[in-house]
This record gives C-alpha cells, structure tokens and sequence, in this order.
C-alpha cells in the first residue's frame, strides 16, 4: 500500500511527540503551533500588511535596535546570511572572517560564493578570539565587512562582539553577525555593539520553526545595499533609477528588492511565507510577553542546572569555561560510549529525547544538548537527566544512582530560595 505513487493508503501525518533537545529545531512554543494553523491572508490585505509591519516592530525589540530595516527573509537562517553577505559584499571585497567553529566556515563559504576575497582567521575549536586579537587583525587588513558567529553551536562556543565597533568605524568596516544560535538565548545588543547587519533563525531560542530568517540592517548598510538597487523589468515604478552599484547576483536573496517589498512601496518580490510569518510574529509576542531579561534567566538557569546534573554524573564539559555558550552544552563523549552514536539512539528510542552531535574534528567526540526556548523548564531537565542516566549506565559509565538528578533539583531549589 505504501508503495502507491498517489500516497493513497498512507495514513495522515502524525509525528511522535519528542523532547527536542539538541542544538536545534527545539520544541516550539504551543502558541506558535496554534498561530501557524490559522487561514491565509492575501500578501496585499491591508490586515497582512499590518501583520508584516507588527513583525518589524517586534523584532525591533528582540534585537535591540532602532534600526527601520528589520524584516523577514524566506527561508533558514542561512538564507538571511546569505541574503546579508550577498547583498553588502561586492566582488573583490576583502572580508574578514574569525573562526572558531564550523560556521565560520560557512560564512567563508558564502562571502567566498558571493565574490569577497575572504581573509579567515582561526582560532581552536572550544576557545574564541579576545576582541583585541580581532581589532588587530581588522587594523591590519581593513576589510570592507567583517564576519562574525555569535553562538557556534557545532562546538557551543559564543564569541563576545563589544567592543569591535570603534575599531570597525575607523576602518569604514561593516559589521555582520550570524545570532542564529544565540538570539533570544542570551543578551544580544544590536545598536550596543554597533552591528550593521544581524540574521537569525527562529528553530533555536526563538523556538519556532525553521523557515523563516529575521534579519536587521543599519541605515549604514541600508545606503550601501541602496547603491545596488535593481528593480525586474516587469515591476519597475515611474522614475526607477537603478544604482550605481555591482547588480546583487542571487535574484530571490537581493536585499534590495527585499526592502522594497517591506516598504510602503510594497513591490512584488517574493510572496512571503504566510504560515512562517504568522510563526515569526508569534514566537516574538510570546517572548517579549515574558520579558527577554526573565527568558535570559529562566535560559541560564536550565543552563546551570543541567550542567550541575552532567558534573556530578562525572561528564567532562567541553571548551573554555569562559567562552561557553548558554544555550548549547558540549559534553566530551566517555571512552566506553564510542562514538556515542548508540546512546542518541537508545535515548531517542526509549525515552523520545533528542540530543546531537558536532561535525568536523568534533564528530563522535561530543554530545551537544540544546537548552532553548520552550525546553527551558525543570521538569525537561529533569526528565532528560533521569534518562540520560538510565543509558549511560547501560554503557557502563559509573554515576552515583540519581546524583544527576538531585545536582539539578537542587539548582532549581536554590533559585527559588533566591527569587521567593
Ligand atoms: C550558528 C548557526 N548559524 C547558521 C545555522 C544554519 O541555520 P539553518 O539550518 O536554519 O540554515 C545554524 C544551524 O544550526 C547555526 O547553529
């Protein structure tokens, strides 16, 4: 039956349900499953435009910025970085990237893709750059863009940006950030940091589904994607003039087009994902229903408690304690785990929890356990520490019966002695 080329016998879609928690997507908040169902609207109703416009102004304050471009680009979080790169970087630019994970190479990858001539730095996986060593190599090599990851997931790192920008402005050098992995997870200071252009994805702290990219430019680099306008033929208004600008080579990804299509011109580019904006303004309004500083807190303190659970189980974290990140625990996989492929799978199979593990170098050699968004609660916690446990010790990894769990109660209890 199921071989039928017209799916006819196959029963209606109906996933298990699972404890997301690897590095992402991660469980999504109720809310936003709810908004995602709900009918379409014409990309030109007046009421869709208004649902365009609120999701400016909420991401306005996700971000922490003033910046009027702030907007969705189509796609995973990697269409907004590419749609960034592609749009500020002209052929020939020198782009300076840092890294210290495997998305700095996809950053290379895509300025490289798009005609910069890259310039990459690196530094160990399970380390970062100091912002000095950075400013220095931005003196010396006055790239036209610098590119940076915020949060690298693949080795759960997060990279500080405070303090590039002055270094930046002297150089004429614009700032883009890939936040993907961070935004929302922990404190994130668009106008602060000075940063040109950020990109994310909603399937980590935003805990929405990926499909969708919000993305802020500053009217710095606003101008400079402005002198590369093009218009199609078929839509061009009275008195079009086309920048002096090299023409953006990715039709679906130029910001220029995508600008106008979220301005009050409202010219025809792509149709936007009806369903991934509904998602967007959703995970949004739920954040800052609960404050972004009291979801910060309830991040950290999952954070803190599952790695108090993960220690006194005896597992080694991975990386520079300084530069760990929030939201994504790397934990050196025990020699008697292999490459701790079977213990995934057990804790998926038993259990319905996911965990990852990295790429590259780090392949078989971590775990990676994602605490974003919606998962930050005890009782996830709880549940995945209590399993983890339960399969670890079928692989003969010694703990202390239940000192996982009772490491990270006493977190939780801790924070509720403090907070009242
Ligand atoms: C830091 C970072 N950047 C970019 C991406 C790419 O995101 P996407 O798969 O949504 O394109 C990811 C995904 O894991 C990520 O963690």
């Amino acid at each position: 039956m199921s071989g039928r080329p017209d799916g006819a016998g196959l029963a209606e879609l109906s996933p298990t349900p699972r404890l997301l928690m690897g590095p992402g997507p991660v469980d999504v908040y109720p809310q936003v499953l709810r908004a995602m169902a709900s009918p379409l609207l014409g990309q030109f109703d007046p009421e869709f435009t208004r649902y365009m416009n609120e999701t400016m102004a909420l991401y306005r304050q996700i971000y922490r910025t003033g910046n009027h471009w702030t907007f969705l680009v189509n796609g995973t979080a990697r269409s907004g970085i590419e749609a960034c790169l592609g749009s500020l970087v002209a052929p020939g630019e020198t782009v300076l990237v840092p890294r210290f994970g495997r998305f700095g190479h996809l950053l290379t990858e895509i300025a490289t893709r798009v005609g910069g001539d890259v310039a990459a730095i690196d530094t160990d996986w399970g380390t970062v750059f100091s912002v000095e060593d950075i400013c220095a190599e931005i003196r010396s090599r006055r790239p036209a863009v610098l590119a940076m990851v915020h949060g690298d997931t693949s080795t759960c790192m997060v990279q500080p940006l405070e303090g590039l920008a002055a270094t930046c402005r002297e150089t004429g050098t614009m700032i883009f950030v890939d936040a993907t992995a961070s935004l929302c997870g922990a404190p994130f200071e668009t106008d602060q940091w000075g940063l040109d252009a950020v990109a994310a994805g909603l399937q980590k702290c935003l805990s929405g589904p990926p499909g969708t990219s919000p993305v802020t430019l500053s009217d710095r680099a606003a101008d400079v994607i402005r002198t590369r306008r093009h218009i199609e033929f078929g839509i061009r208004p009275e008195g079009y003039i086309e920048g002096e600008g090299p023409r953006i080579t990715s039709n679906y990804l130029d910001l220029s087009m995508i600008l106008d299509y979220w301005s009050p011109l409202r010219l025809n580019h792509h149709t936007e994902s009806t369903s991934m904006l509904y998602a967007a303004r959703e995970c949004a309004r739920v954040i800052l229903a609960e404050g972004l500083e009291a979801g910060f807190s309830r991040h950290a303190l999952a954070s803190r408690a599952l790695r108090a659970g993960l220690t006194a189980m005896g597992l080694e974290l991975f990386g520079d304690e300084a530069g760990r990140m929030v939201n994504v625990t790397g934990v050196h996989i025990p020699g008697q785990c292999g490459n701790g492929d079977a213990v995934r799978a057990e804790l998926l199979e038993d259990f319905g929890i996911e965990i990852g593990t990295s790429f590259g170098h780090l392949a078989g050699r971590i775990w990676r356990i994602g605490t974003m968004g919606h998962v930050c609660r005890k009782a996830n916690i709880l549940r995945f520490l209590a399993s983890f446990d339960a399969v670890l010790r079928r692989h003969d990894v010694p703990a202390e019966p239940n000192a996982a769990v009772d490491a990270a109660a006493a977190v939780y209890a801790a924070e509720q002695d403090r907070t009242g």
